[in-house]
């Protein structure tokens, strides 16, 4: 391969394996024997290595070879940009997670053993445990410690190859406490190298002081809570639980039409412990992505393929709840919807740190195909937190976030659980 076939470049990875993840190609995108190079922390060249390479043994089932040279743009070959040879190993796009609770205080291991022991995660809410536990342990933190309770568990996300992560606010419910958890979910972003987008969930649970009176705190996150986050751009986008033991329908859509008014999207927990229609009425605000999804129906599935809404599997929740409902995998697939996998990273259904175990669950449990596994942690993930345009696949003009893998398939990401550690992770161009 001739450097001046490439455009300048700062670093450039050679003799790689890609699985783009771009809806065209092969599996999974795959351009096999190409060369990937990187600008000023964005991809800028995607190129097949000469013909005459001597990686010439592409792996059965990953087709895209020699699908045609990618260039981002005419300029003249850069002088020396940094060369990395990695003979033959995989480059995916860096994973996202789409949908995490991951700065609270607290944990709630005891009431988790009640749980075990029979006691039902709703009835635990009831009694003003569950997540009214965490908003206690939230509460009394500060911003920084609630930056320090969090870091383990992003440091444990970014080191299995996460790149992006959504963080969700909801254990606050006042004013003041969930403007800090959203001001600890910047920090962190700004602190690590990894793209964080912020939600605003305080329609996460009634907090104990407006017991009884649901409708006034709706009004309080609509008339000051939406409006102060939005004035600080604080929040990329605005959650709702809707659920017999969180918030109706009529008052998810006050929530959602604040949200509008504040130029901000919306996208709601919904139909995860019963059905109530919160993923219609989601469709209606052309929502980024509809999550858990147990209960949805086909209405539901119709309603959200129609407004080009996201639904995110949490396939951690279901398990860490014993759930046996599944969500309807089939119906969503046929109708076209796109599926993405996250962690829901919380204290209460699913402490658990880890996008691969998702991925390798949404597939036993769920019945993805190694490839949608794989879509649905980078190219949808992206889609559901409105980043589609910067991060999720590799493509010319996308930030250089990605993963290098000394594997010979990328299915073994999804299939083999605890085996493979990124070898490189790239984060805006640089080597983290
Ligand atoms: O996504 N469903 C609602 N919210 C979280 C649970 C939060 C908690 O129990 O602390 C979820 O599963
Ligand atoms: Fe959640």
């Amino acid at each position: 391969m001739a450097l001046s076939a490439i455009p300048s470049c700062d670093r450039l990875w050679i003799n790689a394996r890609l699985a783009t993840l771009e809806p065209a190609g092969g599996l999974c995108g795959a351009r096999l024997e190409h060369a990937i190079g990187v600008r000023d922390g964005k991809i800028a060249a995607i190129v097949p290595m000469a013909t005459h390479s001597p990686l010439r043994a592409p792996t059965e089932g990953w087709s895209g070879e020699g699908q045609g040279v990618r260039v981002g743009s005419t300029e003249t070959a850069s002088d020396r940009p940094e060369i990395i040879d990695l003979a033959g190993a995989w480059i995916t796009p860096g994973f996202v997670d789409c949908h995490t609770h991951l700065v609270y205080g607290g944990n709630r291991v005891r009431e988790i053993e009640m749980r075990r022991r029979g006691v039902a995660y709703a009835e635990i809410a009831r009694q003003g445990g569950g997540i009214l536990s965490t908003v206690r342990a939230t509460r009394a933190l500060s911003e920084s410690q609630l930056v320090d309770a969090a870091l383990p568990r992003l440091h444990a996300l970014m080191a299995e190859g996460v790149t992006t992560v959504e963080i969700k606010s909801g254990y606050g419910l006042t004013l003041e406490d969930e403007l800090k958890m959203l001001r600890a979910a910047r920090q962190l972003g700004s602190r690590l190298a990894v793209n964080v987008t912020t939600t605003l969930l305080a329609a996460h649970a009634v907090p104990p002081e407006y017991a009884g009176r649901a409708d006034d705190y709706v009004t309080l996150i609509c008339d000051e809570i939406i409006p102060a986050a939005a004035a600080e751009h604080l929040a990329d986008a605005v959650d709702v639980f809707c659920e017999n033991i969180a918030f109706s329908p009529a008052q998810c859509r006050r929530v959602f039409e604040a949200a509008q008014q504040h130029g901000l999207p919306v996208k709601g927990h919904m139909e995860q412990l019963s059905s109530l229609g919160g993923s219609q009425l989601a469709a209606q605000f052309k929502a980024l992505s509809v999550d858990h999804l147990e209960h949805l129906d086909a209405d539901g599935v119709r309603a959200i393929a129609a407004s080009g809404t996201v639904a995110v599997l949490l396939p951690g929740a279901t398990y860490f709840l014993r759930e046996t409902r599944k969500p309807p995998i089939e119906l969503l697939r046929s109708a076209g919807v796109p599926m993405a996998v996250a962690t829901d990273l919380n204290p209460g259904t699913c402490p658990l740190a880890s996008i691969r175990l998702m991925m390798n669950m949404a597939s036993t449990l769920f019945g993805l195909s190694f490839e949608e596994a794989l879509i649905g942690v980078t190219r949808a993930a992206a889609q559901a937190v409105g980043l589609a345009d910067r991060v999720g696949t590799l493509s010319i003009g996308k930030q250089a976030d990605f993963l290098v893998w000394d594997i010979g398939d990328p299915a073994e990401l999804v299939c083999e659980f605890g085996v493979h550690r990124p070898r490189q992770r790239v984060f805006r161009g640089d080597i983290t």
